[in-house]
């Protein structure tokens, strides 16, 4: 079923864009989130050309069904000089959605001012999103919807409490879980060391760290 997005005057299609998960979507923005430089693999996905990507917000390719709350979080710890990640559904120019994990990097000048964001993307496995995430996003947006962000961040807050987890480490987490449940077929350690070797082992096979 399609629907406006009466934020961006956008048809949103309810179908992911169909894309080469082994890629990584890369952008640079200026220190408020403008557009400064896109991947071949960023335009591929999200349909725009350089030239309607370049000096525009990142939030030309947000997607309505994200939480406010989330981009608040996320905005705080980059601000911070901290790096962040994020699960994201995107909203390409057809109207089709992508779901990535970011990573970010932060780059300041010699007085040491934040002057760039450099974002590198991921996809997500689908049953990650699934189970977890979009469960949990739908929550906060109606949450935002009835009464606000203020309220969907102290949902967000009870609901980490809860599982003991910042919401970097419970993404993460679902992610290495995943992980381990599609490798257990194929002689996985179970030792608690090798376990965290392999924690490790995910991120840099994510993002090259
Ligand atoms: C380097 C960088 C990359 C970003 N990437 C995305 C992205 O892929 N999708 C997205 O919706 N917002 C992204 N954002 C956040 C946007 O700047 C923005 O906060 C978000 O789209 C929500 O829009 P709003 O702040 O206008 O509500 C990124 C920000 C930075 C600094």
């Amino acid at each position: 079923m399609n629907q406006e997005n009466q934020f961006q005057n956008k048809v949103i299609i309810d179908k992911e864009v169909a894309w080469d998960k082994s890629r990584v979507i890369m952008s640079k923005t200026n220190a408020f989130g403008i557009i400064e430089y896109a991947n071949e693999v960023f335009v591929d996905v999200c349909g725009y050309e350089d030239y309607e990507l370049m000096g525009q917000p990142h939030n030309i390719i947000r997607h309505p069904d994200m939480p406010k709350v989330i981009f608040k979080v996320l905005w705080e710890n980059l601000k911070n000089g901290k790096n962040f990640h994020a699960i994201v559904k995107n909203l390409a120019k057809s109207g089709r959605y992508y779901w990535v994990i970011t990573d970010f990097d932060i780059a300041r000048d010699e007085n040491d001012v934040i002057v760039n964001y450099f974002a590198r993307r991921q996809a997500v496995p689908q049953e990650v999103i699934a189970v977890h995430i979009e469960p949990l996003y739908k929550k906060l947006l109606q949450i935002e919807a009835a009464s606000g962000v203020e309220f969907s961040e102290k949902y967000l807050i009870g609901f980490l409490e809860e599982k003991k987890r910042t919401y970097v480490e419970y993404i993460k987490e679902l992610i290495f879980e995943h992980e381990k449940s599609q490798a257990k077929f194929s002689n996985y350690a179970e030792d608690e060391g090798e376990e965290e070797e392999e924690h490790r082992g995910f991120f840099s096979r994510l993002f090259g760290r």
